[in-house]
């Protein structure tokens, strides 16, 4: 097969697969330790989906009010629903401080207090004292285009230091050996339709989520978890697949995302009756509740006939009590995205609102310096050589069932960071590579092969229309045994569907036909993980709420979900513990309790 495909050869000491905010701030680190690395995209980095993160990066700075890092990993555990493993939650409320500091150093352009420090504002779930007192101001903010400042300020620093980039290179599949470990990745490079086989000590997928498996989402529609799909096909687990996050404000019908920001400056939202009715369902936190909670709040209101608008399905956001000038200054973007996209002056009406696919919780299993677990049942936690996983793409686990608001961004530069420390410990620059095996490569293009010369009756748009339709239906924000247990069963008929597939165009050089139906392929079998994982959870923690068991429970499922999928769409589950332990005693253990706002 490698013959009918000319393959370019390269060798590095760490590739990276992806330039998001973990991408770059992983390549920018290896570089620093002197490893030779190479950072393959499929995009140019700066238009990577980091860039539309909005709100904040969490860290407790304490500009603007109390706060420690400890209450941080607090809200963190509780906002996970006690499935966030604790060691790697302390690591990244600890870190977060110094990170976010760095990343001032490093040039990102923060709003301001009076006084010239980074501005920060509260956010959902984001508390003091524990829990106890008032909300916390943990938001470190760049008006509301955080991650568009924190991802070209990366870049920049990533040109400055050298970093080399592949980019518009599609990553098709890791190079695994007879050992297990990773050797490297094959690429497709759209811009001339060259195939490309990257060696590499380290290789590391910071290849975001998988927000496009859904009809309607805040992602962009890059999100199709490539990185994820790979490791299934490399044998490897996918882990809490079932745990996908609705953002409470997507705009109505666009999906565009609203910033939970906004809510943080004092926006709230209202049903048809013009009630604030989250003073219900969160008396404490109210509109600044964990994301779960907003989101079934919303959802409640408008099944039980309190949505607004023709249909009565959704709801108003209000932000035009505010004054002009805090939403010029610091929520310009959504002001700009509310009048594009749903032609309202946000200084005069509300914007129409709807809980929307946002994240997801699930993904490649790892430690806390990024390296990707391959559990056995001796050795839940050993790890596979040669591999990593950070950002949305990695389930580490910081945000267990349910993410915090702004922990997205920390999560990326924090684990960005760790795997670039992690790599410098494990890899000598310069090492010589092993010999590979002489068909290394051969059953990714096998693969791009098949796909490229799919000669079926469904085009692409067809399957992933089913794909996102049963995404959508079946696996929402509220799921019952019934609806997962059918979500199951359509989604085995679209992967059967994917025997049917239609290509039309089998050339090289910027073949997006070609490259939506890998896309399509990576996606659908991280849609199996999803439902198979969620249809045999029967509790409800986070954002997995299951109707027909609306408690959590601790006794028996206190556990990381683990998902392999096979070539012929078989899943298997399995499950390993949570992490009930510090790395200090600086903190101690947060025991699981109910969780209220
Ligand atoms: O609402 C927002 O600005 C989104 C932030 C996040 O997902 O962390």
């Amino acid at each position: 097969m490698a013959s009918a495909y000319k393959i370019i050869d390269h060798a590095y000491d760490v590739v990276v697969v992806g330039a998001g905010g973990a991408g770059l701030r992983a390549t920018l680190g290896m570089g620093m330790a002197g490893l030779k690395t190479a950072c393959v995209t499929k995009v140019f980095p700066t238009r990577s989906h980091t860039v539309a993160a909005q709100g904040g990066i969490g860290a407790a700075l304490g500009n603007m009010g109390p706060d420690d890092w400890r209450w941080h990993m607090f809200d963190t555990v509780k906002g996970s629903d006690w499935l966030g493993d604790q060691d790697a939650i302390e690591y990244m409320c600890r870190s977060a401080i110094p990170a976010v500091v760095e990343l001032e150093h490093f040039g990102v352009p923060f709003s301001r207090t009076e006084e010239g420090k980074i501005y920060q504002r509260p956010f959902g779930g984001h508390t003091t004292e524990y829990g106890d007192g008032p909300m916390a101001k943990r938001a470190c903010a760049a008006a509301d285009r955080t991650g568009h400042a924190i991802l070209h300020t990366l870049y920049q620093q990533c040109l400055k230091h050298k970093a080399e980039f592949f980019v518009e290179y599609f990553a098709l599949d890791l190079i695994m050996d007879e050992e297990g470990a990773c050797r490297g990745v094959m690429a497709w490079n759209l811009d001339d339709g060259t195939i490309h086989r990257f060696r590499a000590h380290m290789v590391v997928l910071a290849t975001g989520g998988y927000g496009r498996a859904y009809f309607s989402c805040t992602s962009a529609h890059t999100c199709t978890g490539d990185g994820n799909a790979m490791v299934l096909r490399a044998g490897l687990p996918l882990q809490d697949m079932e745990f996908v996050q609705f953002h409470p404000t997507g705009i109505y019908s666009a999906g565009c995302l609203i910033t939970e920001g906004a809510r943080g400056e004092g926006g709230y939202l209202t049903n048809s009756a013009g009630e604030r009715f989250m003073e219900r369902y969160a008396p404490h936190a109210k509109d600044l509740a964990s994301r779960d909670v907003v989101s079934r709040a919303m959802t409640i209101e408008v099944r039980e006939g309190r949505g607004v608008g023709k249909e009565n399905d959704h709801i108003l956001l209000h932000l035009e009590h505010l004054d002009p000038s805090v939403l010029a200054e610091r929520l310009p973007g959504i002001s700009e995205t509310a009048k594009i996209f749903a032609g309202v002056e946000v200084t005069k009406e509300p914007i129409p609102v709807l809980p929307t696919v946002h994240y997801n919780m699930g993904g490649v299993p790892t430690n806390y310096h990024g390296e990707v677990l391959r559990p056995t049942k001796d050795n839940p936690d050993g790890v596979c050589p040669g591999l990593m996983a950070i950002g949305e793409a990695a389930c580490v686990s910081v945000h267990g069932a349910n993410r915090l608001g702004t922990n997205s961004l920390i999560d990326l530069v924090v684990f960005g960071r760790a795997a670039a420390h992690r790599a410098a410990e494990l890899v000598r620059p310069g090492t010589p590579h092993k010999p590979l095996s002489d068909n290394a490569g051969d059953e990714a293009l096998a693969r791009l092969d098949r796909v490229r010369n799919a000669k079926g009756d469904s085009p692409t748009a067809r399957i992933r229309l089913k794909m996102q339709r049963t995404m959508q239906n079946n696996c929402a924000v509220f799921r019952s045994g019934d609806v997962l247990e059918e979500g199951c069963r359509l989604i085995d008929e679209v992967h059967s569907q994917m025997g049917d597939l239609s290509v039309t165009d089998r050339s090289m050089v910027w073949n997006s036909d070609l490259v939506e139906a890998l896309e399509l392929d990576n996606l659908v079998s991280q849609s199996l993980a999803t439902l198979y994982s969620g249809a045999a959870r029967t509790e409800s923690r986070g954002a997995h709420a299951r109707e027909d068991y609306p408690e959590r429970d601790d006794e028996n499922w206190m556990k990381h979900s683990l998902a392999w999928v096979d070539g012929k769409g078989g899943v298997r589950l399995g499950y390993r513990d949570v992490h009930m332990f510090t790395l200090s005693n600086e903190v101690s253990v947060f025991p699981p309790k109910k969780r209220v706002y």
